[in-house]
């Protein structure tokens, strides 16, 4: 299975060694109006994430951590700000050729998974990559595709579950396929929030490893949201959200810090 992850590796996977900056974000706002009051989510967040990174955001529940997660990774807008991946303004790319360039460049692993519930484990492993090809080359890119997904979910140890439709699987099953999925496209860039949330210990260091592996092989990118002291200590970086900013500093004491929240 290890095939799936077998690119050479990336002599910039050293943050410290002035890898470019691929993800800089300047100034984002975020609020939603809830009834006759406007909530401010991020008030003036300003990130950069260097290529072969992995930084980890914290935060206490409601901060707004996820609501970031969207807005970096092109899911959602932010009301002010800027933000670009690989000096490429998101503002000034259309919408259609934005959403093409998230799907090929892009990973996101959601906290609450967003599978398709008409789909199978398979099928829903699959759906980046048939969103890729498009209804014309899907015919000639389907087998391959099939088999990189079969590989990726025995990868996060589903093959026995392969057939099942989410509400046939337990919450850290839905979590594995979801992380499968973000995989698919083999995406420079991958997002996740909070991927070993819904995971028992010896699962959680499985998908840890399968993070930090694909990292040092192929010098993916990540940016984790996450509550587990374990896997943040092992990012390169450390940030908090906190008041709708981002503080830089004190990562190994931030981590301390996440039995608190
Ligand atoms: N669509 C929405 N409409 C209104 N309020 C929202 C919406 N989405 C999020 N919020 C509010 O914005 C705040 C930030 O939400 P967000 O989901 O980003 O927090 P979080 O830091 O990811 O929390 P958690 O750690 O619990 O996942 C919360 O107070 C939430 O209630
Ligand atoms: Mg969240």
């Amino acid at each position: 299975m290890s095939d799936v992850t077998a690119t050479p590796a990336s002599s910039e996977s050293d943050p410290e060694a002035g890898a470019p900056v691929i993800l800089s974000a300047k100034g984002l706002t975020k609020s939603y109006k809830v009834g006759g009051t406007r909530l401010e989510v991020l008030r003036g967040v300003d990130i950069e994430v260097h290529e072969g990174e992995i930084l980890a955001i914290l935060g206490t529940s409601g901060c707004g951590k996820s609501t970031l997660l969207h807005v970096l990774g092109w899911l959602d807008s932010p009301d002010k700000g800027h933000i670009q991946f690989e000096g490429k303004d998101r503002g000034s790319i259309p919408g259609k050729e934005r959403a093409r360039l998230r799907n090929d460049v892009m990973g996101f692993v959601f906290q609450f998974y967003h599978l398709l519930p008409e789909f199978d484990a398979l099928e829903n492993t699959m759906m980046p990559a048939m969103i890729k090809h498009g209804p014309g080359a899907w015919r000639t890119q389907r087998r391959a595709s099939r088999d990189r997904a079969k590989a990726l979910l025995a990868l996060v140890g589903l093959t026995e579950r392969m057939e099942h439709k989410p509400r046939q699987l337990s919450g850290g099953e839905r979590q594995r396929v979801a992380i499968a999925r973000a995989l698919m496209n083999e995406p420079r860039f991958l997002f996740c929030d909070e991927p070993t949330g819904n995971l028992d210990g010896k699962t959680a260091e499985d998908v840890r490893n399968l993070l930090w592996g694909l990292n040092e092989k192929q010098n993916q990118t990540m940016v984790i949201v996450t509550h587990d002291a374990r896997l943040a200590s092992q990012a390169h970086r450390v940030v908090r959200l906190k008041d709708g900013h981002i503080d830089e500093a004190g990562g190994a004491a931030l981590v301390q810090e996440i039995d608190l929240d």
